[in-house]
């Protein structure tokens, strides 16, 4: 079989590979869609602290149950099914209070252990979700990516009455649009980007008001309007701040950054409003949640895809991925 591998920070190859067997526990998937991510790039240029290579890379994935092993139903063989990357202990700490996505011995699939830019994987049976025939094969891959809106808003409680502020309107930022609108019924989405393509693409997903702060801060554009509810999809250390200033008394405040530079905000400027802090990290068992959004079609996945391409054509897909946000969002691997 052919899988993408990065066989160490810079090198990606296409390898051939034996046909792997599932253990105990596992099914195989033979993959027929895979969407390309910000961190399938970061581990291909060595920028993922978590990495370990060689790796098959890949975290958004769909295809078809193929094989079982021990201990697992046979009569899964042939499910069509949407791949949860965590995988967790099921006894830790975080485990216990349902937060999988942070286990102490959290592995997840693509990262820490190899995913689907192949053209089969082998995956926890219990991380392989049915789809319903409504969903179709070429979006599927796309529940992963709608499960980190889910769980940041299992957090941050979206109201209809809200006033959201998003930051960013890459994928994370489009998949949040749609959740906000589509699903909790927000009445007014704004979204804050620099570059206005992304802002074209932001209000084909939903925003009722867009934002270029390339120039002028928001503050200035804002108008004293005072946002309930802010989610930072930009991840740039210094929108904590700057979220903070703008937000209403007692707003919440989503995270989704991995930055490793301090963010600085004062003690004051959080209390003195009794602002919430949340952050969100992957997805804690939403892919049920995200495949009855789909199935009711409260959210379309299909705004965000701008390409397919086949997996042999790997390098070229994962460079437009970087390299062209204004005229790319999602791209969607196609296997023969
Ligand atoms: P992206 O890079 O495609 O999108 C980010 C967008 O933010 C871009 O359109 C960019 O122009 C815009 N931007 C940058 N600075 C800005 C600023 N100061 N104000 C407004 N807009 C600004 O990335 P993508 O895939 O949407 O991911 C966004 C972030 O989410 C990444 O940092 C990624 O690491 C993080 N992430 C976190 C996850 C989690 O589970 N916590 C899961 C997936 C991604
Ligand atoms: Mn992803
Ligand atoms: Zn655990």
């Amino acid at each position: 079989m052919k899988s993408v591998v990065i066989a160490k920070p810079g090198e990606m190859i296409v390898e051939d590979r034996p046909l792997p067997e599932p253990a105990a526990g596992e099914v195989r998937v033979k993959v027929n869609y895979a969407s390309i991510c910000g961190s399938d790039v970061h581990i291909w240029h060595g920028h993922n602290p978590f990495a370990r290579y060689p790796r098959v890379i890949g975290h958004e994935f769909f295809g078809v149950i193929d094989a079982t092993g021990e201990g697992v139903d046979a009569s899964r063989t042939g499910e069509r099914v949407a791949v949860d990357p965590v995988v967790s202990c099921g006894h830790c700490y975080p485990c216990s209070v349902g937060r999988p996505n942070v286990c102490r011995e959290l592995q997840v699939i693509g990262v820490h252990r190899d995913g689907g830019f192949s053209e089969y994987a082998v995956v926890p049976a219990s991380n392989a979700y049915v789809l319903p025939q409504s969903i179709p094969d070429k979006l599927a891959s796309l529940v992963e990516p709608f499960t980190i809106a889910a769980n940041i808003c299992a957090f941050l409680k979206p109201q209809p009455n809200d006033v959201a502020l998003i930051f960013g309107a890459g994928p994370m930022g489009l998949t949040a649009i749609q959740a906000l609108k589509g699903v909790f019924n927000v009445r007014k989405v704004i979204v804050a980007d620099r570059l206005p393509e992304r802002l074209q693409m932001a209000l084909e997903n939903g925003a009722d008001v867009v934002l270029d702060n390339s120039e002028i801060p928001l503050a200035a554009q804002l108008e004293g309007e005072q946002p309930t509810l802010i989610i930072d999809a930009a991840c740039h250390p210094s929108i904590l701040s700057e979220a903070v200033a703008l937000a209403s008394p007692a707003a919440r405040i989503g995270l989704l950054g991995f930055s490793g530079e301090p963010c600085t905000v004062t003690q004051q400027s959080l209390t003195s409003k009794e602002l919430s802090l949340f952050t969100s990290r992957l997805n804690s068992h939403r892919f049920p949640e995200v495949i009855s959004w789909m199935e009711q079609q409260k959210i379309q996945p299909e705004k965000l895809v701008t390409h397919y391409l086949p997996l042999s054509d790997i390098e070229a897909a994962m460079t437009l991925f970087e390299k062209d946000p204004r005229s790319c969002c999602k791209v969607i691997l196609t296997f023969s």
